[in-house]
């Protein structure tokens, strides 16, 4: 039996439970993986939440949107977006639906190669970050010269943001709660606190106000102070949905859009790359069980360590 954590309703992380599943081999097209390290994320609680919808017939929910393992079985055909595919690889899956598991059945195009200098926490929480983050940049635009402000930069979609705008010659500043300022300039910003006064704080930094700003709070405050200080709102981007943000003129990045996964899929390859030759890094913070999903949920859903959260099966 292989184990994998569902939502059988819609709730808090108290919902969560692990339960056996029968192994199945592979279909044309698709790769066995045992699972050597979970990323864990806020879309995955939010899916059983109710925040997109709650279809009782949806149930049970199977959680998780990347992981990293060994391939033991490959399908007829089954090739990688990146490369053919053998038994013994080591790879990272992204986007998959249900990567809380220790055994993964996964479409061959979701597969790409884990750099041997990468370790198995990082690489299994560097995709989901890392094409979100790619994918706000290409939004907003930003490349050499810009100013940008950076709303959660010691977050883990934040800290990638900050680390591959830095790459394409930007200059930032990240909002970070205080002990989180060091973390913020060993990725390339200059960090400011969030709370009562962030404007005039950016101001000190930015006198001409900043040319773009990627969220990822949502808040009021970073809404305000955004709207405040960028010189083009064209270049407000966000990657929380809300709809505050969409009236003051935030272009929301999300995969609900024309182009749904393919600019994060396209994403992947210069990730892994840069992850491999040490040029981004994915700070782990903490590490799980894969039994206990519901305790780093409850977790994440609170003030915690910056960097991300990993699943061990
Ligand atoms: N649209 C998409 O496709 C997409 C994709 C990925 C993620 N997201 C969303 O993006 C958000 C961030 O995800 P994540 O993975 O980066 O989460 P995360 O790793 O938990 O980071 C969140 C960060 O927010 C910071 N924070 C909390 N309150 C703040 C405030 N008032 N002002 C500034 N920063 C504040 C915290 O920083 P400190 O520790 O310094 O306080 C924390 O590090 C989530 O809502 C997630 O669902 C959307």
């Amino acid at each position: 039996m292989s184990r994998r954590v569902v939502a059988q309703r819609y709730g808090g992380p108290e919902v969560l439970a692990v339960i056996d599943v029968e192994p199945a081999g592979p279909a044309a097209g698709e790769v066995v993986l045992e699972v050597r390290a979970i990323g864990v994320n806020p879309f995955d609680y939010k899916l059983y939440s109710g925040a997109f919808g709650a279809d009782p017939a949806a149930l049970p929910l199977s959680v998780g949107s990347e992981a990293a393992g060994v391939v033991v079985e490959v399908g007829d055909g089954a090739t990688g977006p990146l490369g053919p595919i053998s038994v013994g690889d080591e790879v990272i899956v992204y986007p998959v639906s249900e990567a809380y598991a220790d055994r993964l059945v996964v479409s061959g195009d979701s597969v790409v190669p884990k750099p041997a200098s990468l370790p198995w926490n990082e690489a299994a929480g560097l995709l989901a970050v890392g094409a979100t983050a790619v994918d706000t940049l290409d939004t907003a635009n930003i490349g050499s010269g810009d100013l940008l402000l950076v709303h959660a930069a010691a977050g883990g979609v934040g800290s990638l943001v900050v680390q591959l705008a830095r790459a394409r010659g930007a200059t930032i500043i990240g909002t970070a709660r205080p002990e989180n300022h060091d973390y913020v300039r060993s990725l390339g910003a200059t960090p400011v606190s969030y709370g009562a006064g962030l404007g005039d704080r950016v101001r000190v930094l930015a006198p001409d106000g900043v040319d773009a700003v990627i969220d990822t709070v949502g808040g009021d405050e970073a809404i305000e102070v955004s709207v405040e200080l960028v010189r083009d709102r064209s270049r407000l981007v966000t990657t929380v949905p809300g709809p505050r943000l969409a009236e003051s003129g935030f272009r929301i990045v999300g995969i609900l859009g024309p182009d749904g996964m393919e600019p994060r899929k396209r994403a992947r390859a210069a990730l892994v790359d840069l992850a491999g030759s040490g040029d981004i890094r994915v700070r782990v913070a903490r590490t799980y069980a894969l039994s206990d999903a519901a305790t780093a949920h409850a977790d994440l859903r609170n003030p915690h360590p910056a960097g991300k959260f990993i699943l061990l099966p």
